[in-house]
């Protein structure tokens, strides 16, 4: 059932274009609109919204800051994102006009469930992002967008993870066009580019012998660093994620602006810094400063692992390992960047002997508050 591959980890994110892929298919109805899976929710309530929460936990809470940029972008409508645990405890100001986005793979985490329940209470209306079909999250929300991921085996969320964003890009589109912000051939030309998506994870997936090289080689490491910029902050996040709870290994995901005002302390002599470099393609100033903290880092001793879109050459050049993703809308490249940072967390805890498939301490669903 592993399919070949030495664990379920390794299988889901092999599973990842698929993931993608079957999260697009078939969303849209005859006049171009989302169709959600379970329950209706009012388009004059969905015309009305001024706020959106995206409530959620972990890994999922990092797939709706990803989505976000896109989901803004497109609607203008204003995101936050918030732990589903924090969520209830701020005395949010949540109202009739507020949509809350539940994000959750399998649909039991139930600091989530609670989450829903008090916006609920509070008039929101709730849009499940789930996989897990019939789950408690999917049942209790007003409507659910689903994953379609199949089933995630392995503790640590990967495919779940690309689809949840998906999803939340799907929901994006259909706000824009339902509240008049975009235009058909404007939607077209966002869902043609999503649906090349899957193609270029796979591209991903084929040409990922070196990060998994390099990751066999890093099994005495302490600590290791992330850092990201715009789209690539949320991704920063998650990879360090991923090293912590597989590898058991300290890592850290920063906004690379934020270098400046206080993580650069920690970088010493062959300290390994991720950079998650933004295309040159997008706002060049961008990539340019976040080239600039590669070198920031560099300078101090950092051994630095970049990601950077095929053909960046000048990424290259202040790299001490570069891996490339092909290019996407900048806001899509979440979707290409993670696979990377997911590959090296299994490789380096396989390298270490470790069981990625059930890491210590952890449960599939975290069905206690
Ligand atoms: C990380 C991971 C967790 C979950 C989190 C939410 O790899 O698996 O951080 O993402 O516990 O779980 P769900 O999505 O089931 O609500």
């Amino acid at each position: 059932e592993k399919g070949g591959f030495a664990s379920f980890m390794d299988k889901e994110i092999h599973d990842q274009p698929a993931a993608v892929a079957d999260t697009l298919r078939g969303r849209l109805d005859a006049q171009g609109r989302l169709k959600l899976d379970e329950g209706v929710v009012d388009e004059y309530v969905l015309k009305s919204i001024d706020k959106i929460i995206v409530i959620a936990c972990g890994t999922a809470s990092y797939a709706g800051l990803a989505a976000r940029y896109a989901i803004e972008h497109w609607t203008r409508i204003p995101v936050e994102v918030e732990l589903a645990h924090e969520f209830r405890y701020r005395d949010p100001i949540v109202s009739v006009k507020t949509l809350v986005v539940a994000i959750s793979q399998s649909g039991e985490t139930m600091d989530t469930i609670m989450a829903v329940r008090h916006a609920q209470q509070q008039g929101a209306t709730v849009i499940g992002i789930v996989n897990a079909q019939g789950s408690t999250i999917a049942r209790e929300a007003d409507a659910v967008l689903y994953t379609r991921a199949g089933p995630e085996i392995a503790v640590a969320s990967t495919k779940a993870f690309v689809s949840q964003i998906t999803a939340g890009f799907l929901l994006g589109i259909y706000l824009a066009e339902l509240r008049g912000n975009k235009f058909p051939d404007e939607i077209d030309a966002l869902l043609s580019e999503l649906d090349a998506i899957p193609a270029k994870i796979q591209r991903v997936l084929d040409t990922a012998a070196p990060i998994r090289e390099v990751a066999a080689s890093m099994a005495n490491e302490r600590t290791v660093l992330f850092l990201g910029r715009h789209v690539g902050f949320p991704i920063a996040l998650e990879g360090a994620l991923k090293l912590k709870e597989l590898a058991y290994i300290h890592a850290e995901g920063f906004a690379a602006g934020e270098l400046k005002h206080g993580p650069i302390a920690l970088v010493e002599q062959d300290q390994p810094v991720f950079v998650i470099v933004p295309s040159p393609r997008g706002r060049e100033s961008l990539h340019s400063k976040v080239l600039s903290n590669v070198q920031e880092v560099r300078a101090r001793g950092a051994r630095t692992l970049v990601i950077a879109e095929e053909g960046d050459t000048v990424a290259a050049q202040h790299a001490d390992e570069i891996f490339y993703v092909p290019a996407a809308p900048v806001l899509m490249t979440p979707l290409l960047c993670v696979v990377p940072l997911q590959i090296f967390a299994l490789e380096l805890a396989a390298a270490k002997g470790y069981d990625v498939d059930q890491p210590r301490n952890l449960a599939k669903s975290v069905t206690v508050e």
